[in-house]
């Protein structure tokens, strides 16, 4: 601790403990469910009592799902239900409709829920973040263990410690740090997934594959048409390694609530953001985030050395998980130039985005070369539409 002696000023840095705990099960309201029950433990000799949330869709898609919540509540002691199973549309709807917050946190005090207490959310990441938000600002943080629904919720934002929700037509304009108490990724959840949001996760793995980890990269490419045609044996050990990867960069980065400048995870957003706000949202996160990548992994080879060969992969891996990689929003490249300013501003301090050398080897850069930048978005709009050919164009 450093003191002012003059003015008596004190600047005193502190480290809070957390523990990110995640669990994999193949089903966790039947031959896992130990597992769940383990991870709501009692509090001073008190039963835990736990209030479940269900995306809506999920509750429709899973057969027998309230019932299955009952039971598996039922068959411990140490767990108290508190009221019925609560359930909240599924999708955008429910980060855009402040409403809805205000209602979740009238729930919340009817149960007399307190900072003991454990709110189990079932659903999409876009149930996880309103969810997630309404927990950590209720007595300032209830207990939220997630039970992720989507890849991309088990690949990724399950896993982060961001929730929210959007307001003035901003994305996650309202949101709160704050990290789960714990994370289920279960795999029968996955079940009833559309085809269409199944591949969505995938291009979040391949992100932090390009990030991280060229040999799992090189893995994502060998079996990237398997797990489009949603075959488990691949799919699932990809989202593992991704959510392993997400929580390591949480727990070890040294930056979890993004308080510095770089924001590595969040390689090819500046435009995935821009892209799924200019669609108003027909395009998926997930499939928004893929041509994100796209374009700075290409924009990453005629700037910084990035293997040419390596970028045509990319390309190749994210369309064989079925991946379109073009979109209308493409062709107005002044409209997404602004995405730039927008990221930075979400973020404060100077534009940085990172960019690639290698994979495996991520650097933050302060500027884009506009050309060359329209260059990349050009090449990788031209590779989607030829798909007999599929190659890059020479830079
Ligand atoms: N907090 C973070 O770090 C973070 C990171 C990335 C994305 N996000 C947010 O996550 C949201 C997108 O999440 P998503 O891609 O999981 O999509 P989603 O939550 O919008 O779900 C897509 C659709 O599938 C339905 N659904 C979900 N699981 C299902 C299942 N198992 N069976 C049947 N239907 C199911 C949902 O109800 C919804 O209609 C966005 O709001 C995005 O901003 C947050
Ligand atoms: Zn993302």
């Amino acid at each position: 601790m450093q003191q002012d002696r003059n003015r008596g000023a004190i600047d005193a840095p502190f480290a809070v403990p957390f523990v990110h705990r995640l669990r994999f099960t193949d089903d966790v309201l039947g031959a896992d469910r130990q597992v769940l029950a383990d991870v709501l433990a009692p509090s001073e000799g008190r039963p835990a009592r736990v209030q479940f949330w269900a995306d809506q869709h999920v509750l429709e898609a899973q057969e027998g799902l309230r019932e299955r919540l009952r039971q598996f509540a039922d068959s411990f002691e140490h767990i108290q239900p508190a009221g019925n199973v609560q359930v909240v549309p599924g999708g955008e709807e429910i980060k855009n409709d402040i409403h809805i917050l205000e209602r979740m946190l009238k729930v919340f005090n009817a149960a007399n829920l307190d900072r003991r207490s454990y709110v189990v959310v079932i659903g999409g990441g876009a149930v996880l973040d309103a969810v997630g938000f309404a927990t950590a600002i209720a007595h300032r943080g209830l207990r939220l263990v997630r039970l992720p629904t989507t890849t991309l919720g088990q690949a990724d934002s399950g896993v982060g410690v961001k929730n929210g929700v959007n307001l003035f037509q901003k994305k996650n304009w309202l949101g709160a740090f704050a990290t789960p108490w714990a994370v289920v990724n279960d795999a029968r959840l996955l079940d009833t997934l559309s085809d269409r949001d199944w591949v969505c996760g995938f291009s979040e793995a391949v992100k932090v594959a390009l990030l991280k980890d060229a040999a799992w990269f090189d893995r994502l490419c060998h079996d990237a048409q398997r797990i489009g045609r949603r075959d488990l044996s691949a799919g699932l050990p990809a989202i593992r390694t991704s959510a392993q990867w997400h929580l390591k960069h949480i727990t070890e980065g040294g930056d979890p609530f993004e308080m510095l400048e770089a924001r590595p995870l969040d390689y090819g957003h500046w435009s995935a953001h821009k892209l799924e706000a200019m669609s108003e949202f027909s395009l998926r996160h997930g499939e928004a985030v893929a041509i994100g990548v796209a374009i700075d992994t290409v924009y990453s080879s005629l700037k910084f050395g990035f293997p040419r060969r390596d970028a045509q992969r990319v390309l190749r891996c994210l369309s064989d998980l079925g991946f379109s990689l073009d979109c209308p929003e493409l062709r107005d490249v002044n409209v997404l130039f602004a995405g730039l300013e927008e990221f930075r501003q979400h973020l404060g301090g100077r534009l940085t985005l990172t960019m690639l050398h290698a994979a495996g080897q991520p650097f933050e850069v302060h500027e884009v070369d506009r050309p060359a930048m329209r260059a990349a978005i050009e090449q990788v709009a031209e590779y989607a539409q030829t798909p007999n050919s599929r190659r890059l164009t020479a830079s």
